[in-house]
């Protein structure tokens, strides 16, 4: 059974995998984009939408900036697309420029104003569908969030808000002070990152490795309806292809796994291991972040594949190492 979106049931028609755009613009640096950049933003676009894709992932700090003004380019160049794509994008990371010792996460009301004229500038668009607060920053406040979120919506500049990497306990503080609901959090979630999975098994037990995952935020999406994306979900091509050497036996035997039930359901190893994701009944959205055509291909089963509870099951343990008690 494919599971309905959350962001579905907020009418907000997105496909079940949305694509990441951090891979656009080449390197991190203040390079200006190239012809080259662009026409690799069109073939990433042109075989997300073959599959189905219509949602698009960036933030600001993406290539500093870059993959967003490479998308632009390609508004600029298929003026029809905007009104048939979702955008989302994020704010709140502030990058190291030479002097500082670290990047930094900005909650202020004047960084979020600040960032999202930005996005819209270099996206050459008027408004995003969807901007996600990046990472928890330690000195928010909630007041002052909430003010610039307000700000942004009346402005029109933004229709929907969404968080990343935040626990349930940080979702309902900021929006205790919010009017606007936080439709989706976005978090690190793949057959390689089972933290997830482990916090919810691990109930009432030894602690089993270094659980990082919040307790209760899985939970608290699905109750209120907030859409689990999963950014990394390809686990950088572990799974399907990336070179193994001096990788711990349980990635090279779950590599191995992957590949047979693939061979098994006659797909590929990329849609085996997103639909690992999909199966869930969170109905978790993956982001991939490839921005290889043939490897955006290479996901178009998962979407309609659901894996048995078995090899949901044999795949996570594999992943996992140890056998569940
Ligand atoms: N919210 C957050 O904090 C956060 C953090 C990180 C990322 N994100 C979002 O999530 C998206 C996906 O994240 P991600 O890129 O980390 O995840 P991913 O989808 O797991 O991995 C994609 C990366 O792995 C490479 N890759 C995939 N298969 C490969 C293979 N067989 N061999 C070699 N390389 C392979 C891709 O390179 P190619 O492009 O060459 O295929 C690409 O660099 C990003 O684009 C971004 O939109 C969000």
């Amino acid at each position: 059974m494919l599971r309905t979106l959350p962001l579905h049931k907020r009418h907000i028609p997105a496909s079940r995998i949305a694509l990441g755009c951090m891979g656009l613009g080449g390197d991190w640096d203040h390079q200006p984009i190239t012809a080259e950049h662009i026409k690799q933003g069109h073939e990433a676009v042109d075989a997300a939408l073959s599959i189905g894709i219509n949602m698009f992932d960036h933030a600001d700090i993406y290539t500093r900036g870059k993959a967003e003004k490479v998308f632009g380019q390609i508004f600029k160049d298929r003026p029809e697309l905007r009104e048939n794509i979702i955008i989302q994008s994020k704010c709140g990371i502030r990058l190291m420029e030479p002097g500082d010792t670290s990047n930094v996460f900005d909650f202020s009301g004047a960084h979020i104003l600040n960032s999202v004229d930005g996005i819209l500038s270099r996206l050459g668009i008027e408004y995003i569908d969807i901007l996600l607060l990046h990472r928890p920053d330690p000195l928010m406040d909630p007041e002052e969030v909430a003010a610039a979120l307000h700000k942004l919506k009346a402005a029109g500049k933004v229709r929907h808000f969404g968080v990343s990497n935040m626990s349930a306990g940080q979702i309902k503080l900021l929006q205790a002070y919010c009017d606007e609901p936080f439709i989706v959090n976005q978090l690190h979630l793949s057959l390689a990152q089972i933290s997830w999975v482990d916090a919810g098994i691990s109930v009432n037990r030894e602690p089993w490795k270094d659980i990082t995952f919040p307790e209760g935020t899985l939970e608290h999406c699905r109750t209120e309806n907030i859409q689990i994306q999963a950014w990394g979900p390809l686990a950088q091509g572990l799974f399907s292809g990336r070179s193994l050497e001096n990788q711990p036996e349980n990635i090279v035997n779950t590599a191995a796994m992957v590949q047979r039930i693939a061979r098994e359901r006659g797909t590929t190893p990329e849609s085996i291991v997103l639909s690992w994701l999909m199966t869930h009944p969170a109905a978790i959205q993956p982001v991939i972040g490839t921005v290889n055509p043939l490897r955006i291909a290479a996901c178009a089963d998962a979407d309609k594949l659901e894996l048995t509870r078995k090899e949901w099951y044999d795949l996570y343990v594999s992943s996992r190492g140890q056998k569940l008690p």
